[in-house]
């Protein structure tokens, strides 16, 4: 389940050429469970035709004021209480100036202004439009209203200049959206996330590795910022984009990923361990390249040192919590793990197994701490990552609140 599951979102589409990103938003949303209602400017319905919208959010699109049918029935204001959130995407630099004057005369205009529920804008507009300071000053005290701006972001834009002013993409808008929704159960707290693999060279060209691709990691970092927490994240090798508000601090090797996360573990209220570290490194790397003989080769590896021991031993430690990838006997294994390397939590994961686990979109996980013990079931990783912070939060107040 998302956060926005049977949210209802009115949809407020104004005339900038990113209306046509809107289509998308409208369908991610839809995807997501929630229910839209749009709203569209006059102008906008000079980019995108309102049947469009009417299709993909399965309602009726709401353009007119003064359409004596609706405003019989105050129209604007039921559509204001009817909503749990405004998300206006794109807004243009108009847009916003008029909502900070607070003028009412489109309908998304009094829709804003009678708005009871939080209010985000994506603004979209040239880099300068932007940077004048007009439209600066009017995004100020738009956010000291409260207002929820989701970006610009940089890059190209549809009048060939580059810069400050794209809207931000479908999907980063809607789990913007999701962070609105969730309760800060995390406020004040800091929490050091490490992701993905460690390679561990052999040679200038070869290393060892393995099947992790960081996704457990980062969606755990992004679901703790959504809770309120500031987050580190010491990340191995990867592709993925993390989340914006993370501090980032990138890894290689195994020896690399212990010094970052002991050298930050004690500044941490929480540590959550998703890496999946390498066990062996290579006792020597070579120097040049490891050339080929018809014999088989023997290569001698070193133990490496593990990280969520040590974080678990240090004197002052954050709240520690494993992660298990196990291909047997999970519970017994991961319950062993729990208690050898003094950690509060594990979450266990199967691996090797058609879904779930290394490098897949999803996970199931079954979760324990001393005195407790939930299962998971199959979901997005982005899914299982709101739940489990939800019980990493639940156990480490009750351990707050009995030391
Ligand atoms: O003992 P095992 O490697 O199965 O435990 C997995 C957990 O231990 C994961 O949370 C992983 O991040 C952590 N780990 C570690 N340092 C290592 C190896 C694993 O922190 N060297």
């Amino acid at each position: 389940m998302s956060r926005l599951t049977e949210k209802r979102i009115i949809l407020g589409v104004t005339g900038g050429i990113a209306a046509y990103k809107a289509c998308d938003l409208t369908r991610q949303l839809i995807r997501a469970g929630a229910c839209v209602r749009v709203v569209m400017t006059r102008a906008a319905t000079s980019f995108v035709a309102p049947l469009t919208f009417q299709a993909l959010s399965g309602n009726q699109v709401h353009l007119d004021l003064l359409d004596t049918e609706e405003e019989s029935a105050m129209g604007h204001i039921r559509l204001a209480r009817w909503a749990d959130l405004i998300l206006v995407a794109p807004a243009t630099a108009d847009f916003m100036a008029r909502l900070r004057a607070g003028s009412a005369g489109e309908l998304l205009d009094a829709v804003c202004l009678a708005a009871e529920v939080p209010v985000a804008l994506a603004p979209a507009m040239n880099r300068a439009m932007w940077y004048n300071p007009a439209t600066q000053e009017n995004a100020a005290i738009l956010a000291e209203r409260r207002v929820h701006l989701l970006g610009p972001d940089k890059g190209m834009q549809a009048c060939g200049e580059s810069g400050f002013g794209r809207m931000m993409e479908p999907i980063e808008l809607c789990q913007a959206l999701e962070a609105i929704f969730t309760e800060k159960t995390l406020a004040g707290c800091s929490v050091l996330v490490s992701a993905g693999p460690t390679r561990e060279s052999l040679d200038p060209v070869r290393y060892l590795t393995n099947r992790s691709s960081g996704k457990m990691g980062y969606a755990l970092a992004q679901a703790a910022i959504n809770a309120g927490a500031k987050v580190t994240l010491v990340s191995g090798p990867v592709l993925l984009e993390p989340p914006k508000e993370a501090i980032v601090v990138k890894v290689e090797t195994a020896a690399d990923m212990f010094n970052s996360v002991i050298g930050l573990a004690s500044g941490h209220d929480i540590y959550i361990g998703t890496a999946a570290v390498a066990d062996y490194t290579p006792a020597q790397v070579e120097e040049g390249k490891i050339k080929k003989h018809d014999e088989a080769l023997t290569i001698l590896l070193n133990r490496t040192r593990d990280i969520l021991s040590a974080v678990a031993g240090l004197p002052s430690r954050p709240f520690t919590v494993g992660f298990a990838a196990e291909t047997g006997h999970l519970e017994a294994h991961a319950k062993e793990k729990l208690e050898s390397k003094g950690l509060d939590m594990i979450a266990a994961n199967w691996v090797g197994q058609p879904e779930g686990g290394f490098d897949r979109d999803e996970n199931a996980l079954w979760v324990c701490w001393p005195g407790g013990e939930k299962y998971l079931p199959m979901a997005s990783k982005q899914n299982i990552a709101i739940q489990l912070i939800e019980l990493i939060s639940e156990n480490y107040s009750a351990q707050k609140n009995t030391t």
